[in-house]
């Protein structure tokens, strides 16, 4: 074990361990990218070597295929799975609809299309996530390289007929060179500040030439497992209207700990 658990990466971990439970022998199962995705990966992979859990994995990014790899899970492409039993993954913000921001780790894409192809998506968070207005996380959308700032001056100026605070928009970097997604792409993050309209932002900016995709997640998500520091864990499922309130066990010298990097 390299060091106590700090509150936040508790809370990640109770959402991702809860979430695992949706998981049942033989599904096809997507699997999210970030922080609190690579928990969720290392509890399954746990529950396949342990357990005896077996199902086939959809990663949504290379991080999470290599992890997914090296703790044991069968991985598969999208392709292979054609459709999905469930989609579990992180986020960045989300509000009362279980509408969402995703992508501050860049991999918007893939996520959007692996969840678009599943029964179920649940999200796995931090009670810190839980926003009344999406938008005060940068909202990351996926540009084509080629005239990438033509697009950016377009995007800006449609920004101003949106119901949106803000409208400056930044280059994702990596160090000195953008950042360049699993497609190939750059991520322009919009500090919007505050989203009125999420549904009709989503549609104006993915109808724009040389945008991929959003990271908003609209009508996506049916449930959510919010993760508290002490343990405590809420599921709200949008589509049963129902809230479960449950407080999971679990101990540090657990092998899940011993590689906390992410
Ligand atoms: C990856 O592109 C993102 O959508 C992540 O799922 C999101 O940023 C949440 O990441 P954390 O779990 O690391 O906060």
């Amino acid at each position: 074990m390299t060091g106590e658990l700090s509150p936040i990466d508790k809370a990640k971990f109770v959402a991702a361990k809860r979430a695992a439970d949706y998981v049942e022998d033989g599904m096809r199962v997507g699997l999210g990218t970030g922080s609190t995705a690579a928990w969720l990966v290392r509890c399954l992979g746990e529950q396949v070597r342990d357990g005896g859990l077996r199902f086939k994995g959809v990663p949504t990014s290379t991080r999470t295929a290599q992890l997914a790899r090296e703790v044991g899970i069968e991985v598969i492409s999208l392709d292979e799975a054609k459709w999905l039993d469930v989609t579990i993954d992180g986020a960045d913000e989300f509000d009362g609809d279980l509408n969402l921001i995703k992508g501050g780790g860049g991999a918007l894409l893939q996520e959007k299309i692996v969840a678009t192809a599943s029964d179920q998506m649940v999200v796995i968070a931090d009670i810190g996530k839980e926003v009344e207005h999406l938008g005060s996380f940068p909202l990351p959308v996926e540009l084509i390289p080629f005239g990438w700032q033509t697009t950016q001056a377009l995007v800006e100026e449609t920004l101003i007929s949106m119901d949106v605070l803000g409208r400056q928009s930044s280059l994702r970097m990596n160090g000195e060179r953008p950042f360049i997604t699993d497609e190939g792409n750059y991520i322009l993050d919009l500090h919007v500040q505050r989203i009125g309209n999420p549904r009709q932002l989503s549609l104006v900016m993915n109808q724009m030439p040389g945008v991929v995709e959003n990271g908003l997640f609209i009508d996506i998500c049916d449930a959510v497992v919010i993760g508290y520091g002490d343990g405590r864990v809420e599921v709200r499922d949008i589509n049963e209207g129902t809230v479960e309130q449950e407080r999971l066990d679990f101990f540090e010298t657990d092998n899940l700990f011993t590689d906390l990097a992410d």
